[in-house]
């Protein structure tokens, strides 16, 4: 049988992670998996049950609340991409809102959510032939990933990705909030105690500031083409 990796992709907020990885999966044919949507839709979750308060205090709430979510992905024919799906409703577009925005990383922090979380994307790996984006999938996730990629972008340049992807889906935004939103969150992904964002020792770094997706996709082949051929 062919050989198949595992591909993980980790990096910023923005900087284009899951384009990236849409792309390297449906040139592979491979299964692509968005762990932040994850982390979004327990977000989302909680919201709704009134558990994310100013000071973040019930996180035993939040532990109990953890056990009645189940999250999915479900591929949708007309926009040709998977869709997340947080105990059987369809929250794609409310867990991309500034809501959900403004409150994930403070999420994501707790270790309970992060445990169950990361438990759950480890089994949708079992099978290689992935590629999984996030913050914490070269080092925790798939410390054996085949392949470990770390992106980043300006800051500039990612929040104008972000307003215009907002834009696009009809939200309201800020340039200037939207670029606050991805400075603080930077700062609270890279500080967590557990599984904080960093460049896993193994992984390439990508900054495509100044990069187009194929100059990407480009760059990319080149390397999994070795690692397809290593033995
Ligand atoms: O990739 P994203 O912006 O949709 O991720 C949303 C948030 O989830 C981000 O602020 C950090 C968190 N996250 C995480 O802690 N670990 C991951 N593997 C993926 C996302």
């Amino acid at each position: 049988m062919d050989k198949r990796l595992t591909i993980a992709i980790d990096g910023y907020s923005s900087s284009g992670k899951s384009t990236f990885a849409k792309e390297i999966a449906k040139e592979l044919g491979y299964i692509y998996i968005d762990s932040g949507a994850m982390y979004r839709a327990a977000t989302l979750y909680f919201i709704r049950k009134g558990l994310v308060t100013r000071d973040m205090a019930d996180i035993q709430g939040i532990a109990d609340a953890m056990k009645e979510i189940s999250i999915e992905f479900a591929y949708n024919q007309d926009s040709g991409e998977y869709e997340t799906y947080l105990n059987s409703e369809n929250v794609e577009k409310e867990i991309r809102g500034p809501d959900v925005s403004a409150h994930v990383s403070a999420i994501s922090k707790i270790s309970e959510v992060r445990t169950q979380l990361v438990e759950l994307q480890k089994q949708t790996g079992t099978d290689r032939g992935i590629v999984m984006d996030g913050r914490d999938i070269g080092t925790t996730v798939f410390p054996d990933a085949d392949l470990k990629i770390f992106m980043t972008a300006s800051a500039d340049i990612r929040a104008k990705r972000r307003y215009d992807e907002l834009k696009s889906k009809g939200f309201d935004a800020s340039l200037e909030e939207i670029r606050n939103n991805i400075i603080a969150r930077d700062i609270t992904d890279e500080n967590r105690d557990i599984s904080p964002l960093r460049r896993a020792d193994d992984a390439v770094v990508l900054d495509n500031s100044r990069m187009t997706i194929a100059g990407q996709m480009e760059w990319v082949r080149k390397l999994i083409e070795e690692k397809l051929n290593d033995s």
